[in-house]
């Protein structure tokens, strides 16, 4: 017995040795420790061994199966070492024999819209800001009126980082920031990607783009809001569209509007890109509450503001007929060169 015993010993080292993918260990393993494997085996026989030679055999058995668990879980370790290594090595190696791409890229069809609408938001005195994509429970919530547990969170669940910060669920999250850089009067643009917990489908998606603007001034009404927001749609899609103005409520805006226009897909007849209203909403707006102003440190006796959030990801749709939201994050080529020269 005790000759057997390290007899399988010897045999299991040499297998275990000639190994050379950690998918063949399983294999090893039922052959020596399974239920019928050879160290059962080895169990069974213990029964004959005379009774003064159990103890030292027993041991014996116990330490071989010691050895090959151990042995095994190196051995696994090792080899998934080298082959995450490989794999590494494998992507980044690339062939520097094969001939260069001569087709030019083209550009996305949201950043083909955000451009349009940067030159003509510039052309009436806007400029242009950029943010993070990465901003803070103040900023997205609390400096817009939207206090812990009011309500309006629960659409706006988003992705939480370790360090307290969150990814933008909206582009309003720069409003604070901007009053608080320029003080009033002021007109800005701020496009950006915002994130949110969405259940993706064709008007869905948990990744769009948006693009917030604003202007602070003394006398500021709902007139110049509704100008300016005509003024700019006409300028995108170059043809007449219908708009229709809702009551819409956020916390940050008081009155607070709906921009909705007709579904240039299917002109108002319904369809599931307009979840079959006819209508989408474009550009939510409205005329700046006072507490944000306040949050921004804005005189509110002597400034009043609008702002608008406008959907640049629904705008892009609507100007190139896209059907499907999730186009814009599929990263196919062929469907996204199309737009360039239109
Ligand atoms: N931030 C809002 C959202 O994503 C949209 C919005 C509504 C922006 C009204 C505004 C506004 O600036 O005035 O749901």
């Amino acid at each position: 017995m005790i000759a057997k015993t390290q007899q399988l010993k010897a045999a299991f080292d040499e297998k275990l040795s000639a190994v050379q993918a950690s998918a063949e260990i399983d294999a090893i393993r039922i052959e020596f420790m399974g239920k019928k494997g050879a160290v059962a085996a080895l169990m069974t026989e213990l029964k004959n061994v005379p009774n003064e030679q159990k103890k030292e055999v027993g041991q014996l058995i116990n330490e071989l199966k010691q050895h090959i668990e151990a042995s095994m879980q190196a051995k696994l370790a090792e080899l998934k070492k080298a082959e995450e290594e490989a794999l590494i090595n494998a992507t980044e190696s690339y062939d520097e024999s094969l001939p260069m791409l001569t087709q030019e890229g083209s550009y996305h069809p949201i950043t083909l819209v955000q451009r349009e609408l940067e030159d003509i938001f510039t052309s009436m005195g806007f400029h242009i800001e950029d943010y993070s994509e990465i901003t803070d429970d103040f900023n997205c919530f609390e400096a817009l009126n939207i206090p812990k547990h009011h309500p309006a969170r629960d659409m706006q669940d988003t992705y939480y980082l370790s360090s307290g910060q969150l990814l933008k669920t909206h582009t309003s999250a720069a409003q604070n920031t901007i009053m608080k850089k320029y003080g009033a009067p002021v007109r800005a643009i701020f496009p950006g990607r915002c994130f949110r917990n969405e259940k993706i489908d064709a008007c869905h998606e948990n990744t769009f783009f948006q693009m917030e603007g604003l202007m602070i001034d003394e006398g500021i009404s709902i007139s110049n809001l509704i100008y300016f927001m005509k003024t700019m749609l006409s300028e995108v899609f170059k043809r007449d569209i219908k708009v229709r103005l809702r009551p819409g409520f956020f916390p940050f805006v008081e009155p607070g509007f709906e921009l909705d226009i007709q579904c240039l897909i299917c002109n108002g007849d319904g369809c599931p890109s307009c979840k079959n209203s006819g209508w989408l909403e474009l550009c939510p707006c409205g005329m700046i509450h006072p507490n944000v102003l306040k949050y921004g440190g804005i005189d509110t006796e002597k400034y009043t503001g609008f702002a608008f959030g406008l959907g640049l990801t629904r705008l892009a749709m609507m100007k190139y007929g896209i059907k499907d939201i999730r186009v814009f994050n599929e990263g196919n080529l062929k469907a996204l060169s199309q737009f360039n020269d239109k």
